[in-house]
């Protein structure tokens, strides 16, 4: 079956599914404490998808191209259902059911995670040093209990695991050489991320991003590095492996090499809208549409349409778009 392709001729591919808004840590580039306090209104139960309906999306979807999906939140395994969840999609026969988690649920939930069919997960860590990561994650998490979460994942057989770590400039740019170090000669494989500007509460600013040239000199000068070729079209991380055989990196260029010609990735909030872009401003009302009775075939229909319609890129526009509301990361997902 062929995928749908948009105006830039991409096709669609991977679903990311936001399954919560809500998070047990208060990262502070992602949820900031005095913003995600007590008060918050997080969005109530009954906007959430249920996991029937998203299940019916991901059928649908599974028509117009998709094959690979990607939980997220968020923090995605604080739904009770997400066992449920799992299962269901690993019925539909995707090629791949990833999950991004920040580990803390990670030890409970591993084996049955893996024997209801997730393929693998990907663990946020941004420092290796309690004092750094308790302060990014806001809720003073130790290190400790993430690298036991990483461990539990690969014991379970959710491999390879790989590790999130977003650099920011005068916070955790140690956390390269640490975080390196420290995976090198495991099967485990560090993401080195640039910081983006999603959303509107973390205050980012351009000087607050540490260029993957930036990050890769730091590494290569310790460790010298080589290329790997891309496994998929449209991967966002460039693969490197260290020349002397200890293992695998990369690096996520999302703000100086952004790879939106590639980018075949539709985005599911946990409220049912759908969004073209990380940084598109407006979603499609799809719960909607799913709750009004609308058939599958009219759905596909409609996402058809809003897919071949798809012009964003904002990431190559970035410094010509004006700054406008953007969806928040724990609401999107990464
Ligand atoms: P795998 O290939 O399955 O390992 O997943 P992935 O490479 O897509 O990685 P993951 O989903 O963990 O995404 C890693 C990070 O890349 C995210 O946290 C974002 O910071 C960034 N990212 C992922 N997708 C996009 C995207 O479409 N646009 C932008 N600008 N950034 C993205
Ligand atoms: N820039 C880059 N990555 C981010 N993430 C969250 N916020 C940002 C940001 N501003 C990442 C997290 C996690 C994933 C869900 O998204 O580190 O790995
Ligand atoms: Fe939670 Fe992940 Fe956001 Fe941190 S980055 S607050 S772990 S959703
Ligand atoms: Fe895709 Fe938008 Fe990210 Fe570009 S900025 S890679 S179009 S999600």
């Amino acid at each position: 079956m062929e995928a749908v392709r948009d105006v830039l001729n991409r096709p669609l591919r991977d679903l990311r599914i936001s399954l919560t808004d809500r998070c047990n840590f208060r990262c502070r580039y992602c949820m900031p404490r005095e913003i995600f306090g007590p008060g918050y209104a997080f969005l109530p139960a009954e906007e959430i998808l249920t996991a029937e309906e998203i299940l019916r999306t991901v059928g649908i979807l599974q028509d117009l191209g998709v094959r690979k999906v990607r939980l997220t939140g968020g923090e995605p395994l604080l739904r009770r259902d997400i066992l449920t969840i799992v299962e269901g999609l690993s019925k539909l026969g995707l090629d791949e059911i990833a999950l991004t988690t920040n580990g803390a649920l990670l030890p409970r939930l591993a084996t049955a995670l893996k024997e209801k069919g997730l393929t693998r997960v990907t663990v946020s860590l941004d420092a290796l040093d309690d004092e750094t990561f308790r302060k990014i994650n806001g809720v003073g998490y130790p290190v400790k209990k993430v690298l036991e979460a990483i461990e539990a994942a690969d014991g379970a057989g959710l491999r390879p695991v790989k590790i999130n770590a977003v650099i920011q400039r005068g916070v955790n740019e140690h956390a390269i050489l640490d975080l390196a170090g420290y995976f090198r000669h495991t099967p485990h494989i560090v993401r080195f991320i640039e910081y983006m500007d999603v959303g509107t509460t973390n205050g980012w600013k351009p000087e607050d991003v540490v260029s993957a040239r930036e990050i890769f000199e730091i590494i290569h000068q310790r460790w010298p590095l080589e290329p790997l070729p891309p496994r998929r079209p449209g991967e966002v991380a460039r693969r490197f492996r260290y020349r002397d055989g200890a293992g695998e990196i990369g690096l996520i260029a999302s703000v100086t090499q952004p790879f939106c010609r590639g980018c075949n990735r539709l985005r599911l909030s946990a409220d049912g809208q759908l969004f073209l872009c990380l940084f598109a401003s407006k979603g499609f009302p799809l719960k909607s549409l799913l709750r009004k009775g609308a058939s599958d075939d009219e759905i596909r229909e409609a996402l058809r349409r809003l897919w071949q319609a798809r012009d964003d890129r904002y990431s190559e526009l970035r410094s010509l778009m004006p700054k406008m509301t953007r969806p928040e990361m724990h609401y999107l997902g990464g």
